[in-house]
């Protein structure tokens, strides 16, 4: 990434409203709005209130599907990773596609619990599993007869696999598990989400990984079925992502010389989207490349994808409440703040934030302003410097590309509910979580 500080400063204007699938510019009546699917934004907006989050279905299915076809014949699994996107809504349309999931939490397993997806379309990531969530998911309800709870524990530390063991012995079943190899290789965007490098805190490094795999090859509760990955996020090139993936099959054929024979590569997630100008592969060209890299293997492919499913797929809608101007810099004060959508300020994000009624917009010289929340920080500022148009109290905006990492990544601070989220549907736009009131912002406060 670019000088960190300069990525969200004095930006080109980009209209997402041109390239992100399923939302467009229509008429409507005399005026022009943007649409998701069948509905107009500011119609969202007036019905549903703001800040809002809008996904749309077709736009998540037609992720899925694009990188389902890229993988073509080749055995394979697309386990969605909940962080980056944990309604329960979302999660069921992607189950009823026939995805799988890649959880990090006992949180997340209890999400999946309750529409009801089976075990065997699960693997548990995360370097700090508890005792207690490593017995959930050996308990968790499988299809399989033989099987122990959820398809693949992906085991980051020997620590770990101590525990698994124990826990597995315990309740007399044999999980599958598969070692997360660090193959330390530089990728991803910001450093705040890049993880495959040995710096960092995730996985262990191949030498440490033969070691156990070894070691535990005759482990009476331990079954040796797969390996591991994930190399970062937002990652717009193949680039890193062959690297790894060409380093991982050659511990798969190591470890199938030393007689240990895995089933599963599990590659992770990190494809990148569009949030600005960036140019990222294809989710087919993506998944062409790795199916071409594992179908030699002769194993079965898992993958984690987050936000090349879903990122695109949603924005996030909000009102102007303010312009204000002082002898420097002119603001522009939306609904919407750092506690609904943190990227900006946490990794230095651009979401691009468009008018969505009024002309079509134009990017012709304009006036350049801050795009900032209500919120008492200097950092719950969206953009600076953004040659935004015109804009009047009351207008609706879309922050774009919010998808993913948005909402679950939203707070209460401020005192602020968090919130609603709308899914369109065709011409169909429906309410799948409410906005929260002071009442549920306040549940779990004791008062003395
Ligand atoms: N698998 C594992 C083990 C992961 O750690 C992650 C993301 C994924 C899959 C999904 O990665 P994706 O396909 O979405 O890149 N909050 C940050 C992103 C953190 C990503 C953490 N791990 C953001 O807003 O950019």
């Amino acid at each position: 990434m670019n000088n960190p500080s300069q990525a969200r400063k004095n930006l080109e204007y980009v209209d997402p409203a041109r390239f992100t699938p399923h939302f467009a510019w229509k008429a409507r009546g005399q005026a022009k709005e943007v649409y998701c699917e069948g509905v107009a934004l500011p119609e969202i907006a007036e019905r549903f209130g703001t800040p809002t989050y809008v996904y749309s279905r077709r736009a998540i299915e037609e992720a899925y599907d694009e990188l389902k076809s890229g993988l073509g014949s080749l055995p394979h699994l697309l386990c969605f990773a909940v962080k980056a996107n944990g309604n329960l809504s979302i999660l069921k349309l992607l189950a009823k596609r026939g995805s799988g999931f890649d959880i990090v939490s006992g949180g997340e397993l209890d999400h999946l619990g309750r529409i009801g997806v089976r075990g065997e379309r699960i693997v548990f990531s995360g370097v700090g599993k508890r005792r207690e969530e490593i017995r959930e998911a050996l308990r968790y309800k499988s299809s399989r007869k033989s099987a122990a709870g959820i398809l693949q524990f992906n085991v980051e530390s020997s620590a770990e696999l101590e525990v698994l063991a124990e826990e597995a012995s315990r309740q007399r079943v044999m999980p599958g598990v598969s070692v997360r190899v660090n193959p330390d290789v530089k990728a991803g965007g910001h450093p705040h989400i890049s993880t495959g490098l040995h710096e960092h805190k995730f996985g262990v490094s191949w030498q440490e990984a033969r070691a156990m795999y070894l070691a535990h090859r005759h482990a009476r509760y331990i079954r040796w079925q797969g390996i591991s990955a994930h190399i970062g996020s937002q990652i717009v090139e193949l680039g890193p992502f062959r690297q790894a993936l060409e380093r991982l099959a050659g511990y798969l054929l190591d470890l199938r010389k030393q007689g240990i024979a895995l089933k599963y590569l599990d590659f992770g997630g990190g494809l990148g989207v569009r949030y600005t100008k960036e140019q990222p592969a294809s989710r087919k060209a993506y998944a062409r490349m790795i199916a071409g890299v594992v179908r030699p293997l002769g194993v079965e492919l898992l993958l984690e994808p987050g936000r090349a499913i879903i990122a695109q797929a949603g924005i996030l809608l909000s009102r102007v409440i303010y312009t204000k101007r002082n002898s420097r810099k002119s603001f522009v004060v939306i609904d919407a703040a750092m506690n609904d959508l943190i990227r900006p300020v946490l990794y230095d994000a651009p979401h691009p934030v468009t008018r969505v009624s009024g002309k079509k917009a134009q990017s012709r010289a304009r006036e350049r302003m801050d795009v900032v929340g209500p919120v008492c920080e200097t950092g719950d500022c969206f953009l600076q410097g953004w040659p935004l148009g015109k804009v009047t109290p009351g207008n609706v905006v879309a922050l774009w590309a919010a998808g993913a990492y948005g909402m679950v990544q939203a707070s209460n601070y401020n005192g602020r509910g968090r919130p609603a989220e709308v899914l369109v549907e065709g011409k169909r736009a429906r309410l799948i979580r409410r906005r929260e009131t002071q009442d549920d912002v306040l549940r779990t406060d004791a008062l003395f």
